[in-house]
């Protein structure tokens, strides 16, 4: 683990945050986690469901803003070769030290251009990084014909959250507020979709999903203070992207 620190504002906000909150989110979380790896977001939708990163066997996988990794363990377990990133050495020192760990911000990335069959997220650098930067990085981390995937919060419930959570309101405008800092400190990063369309095209990327997550019936969450189950039988709380480097 080589720490190279994010220097930007948000970077040092969440590196702050999640240094001093990782004992409690793993306590409040991991074991879920660690009971169901392979899943995606806050109702932990199975991946075997989804298909959102297929096959991994004999692939190269970033889990960009891994916490304590527990999808690397897992996809290892699958014969992928996972690396997991992380710019907080606290959530990294939940993680399996078997796994190769980078403690690093996803906005500056010190691994080789070409690397890597597979980056991908569940909350992870894609929410807490500027969306410009990032996704820049995913293109040059990236083989041709990689895949970037991402589960983030969705973009209704980014419009109607207001400092406690969703609301059935909306509680700020769709254009220019792509960046908040939340009342915990933490700073987070979302984009209207056609921002999203326009960034990853740019970025020589063609889109080949955007699935809407919706909490299962009878699903329970350990992320309660991120939404509850009616607003999310409703709305999708969160939305997962997946887009292939083109070249
Ligand atoms: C909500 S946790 C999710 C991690 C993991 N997917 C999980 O479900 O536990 C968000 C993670 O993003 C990491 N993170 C925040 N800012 C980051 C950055 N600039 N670069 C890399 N990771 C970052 C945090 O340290 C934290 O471990």
């Amino acid at each position: 683990m080589s720490p190279t620190p994010g220097s930007g504002e948000h970077e040092k906000h969440n590196r702050v945050f999640w240094n001093a909150d990782a004992h409690d989110y793993q306590a409040a979380h991991g074991a879920r986690l660690d009971e169901a790896p392979l899943a995606w977001g806050a109702w932990f939708i199975p991946e075997n469901k989804l298909h959102v990163l297929g096959d991994v066997a004999g692939l190269d996988v970033l889990e960009f803003g891994c916490g304590a990794a527990q999808w690397s363990r897992a996809l290892a377990a699958l014969g992928a070769r996972p690396v997991g990133l992380d710019q907080s050495h606290v959530q990294l020192g939940y993680a399996d030290s078997a796994l190769p760990l980078v403690c690093a911000s996803g906005e500056a990335v010190p691994l080789r251009d070409a690397s890597f069959d597979i980056v991908f997220c569940d909350h992870g650098a894609m929410s807490f990084c500027e969306p410009e930067i990032t996704v820049a990085e995913a293109t040059r981390l990236l083989r041709p014909g990689g895949l970037l995937a991402f589960c983030l919060s969705s973009f209704v419930k980014w419009l109607t959250d207001d400092d406690n959570g969703s609301t059935r309101k909306l509680q700020r405008g769709w254009f220019r507020t792509h960046e908040i800092t939340w009342p915990d400190g933490v700073a987070e990063f979302q984009l209207p979709y056609g921002d999203w369309i326009s960034l990853l095209h740019r970025n020589r990327f063609e889109i080949e999903n955007l699935i809407h997550l919706r909490a299962p019936k009878h699903a329970e969450t350990t992320y309660t203070e991120f939404v509850d189950y009616r607003w999310s039988r409703r709305w999708p709380a969160e939305e997962i992207w997946t887009a292939r480097k083109t070249r």
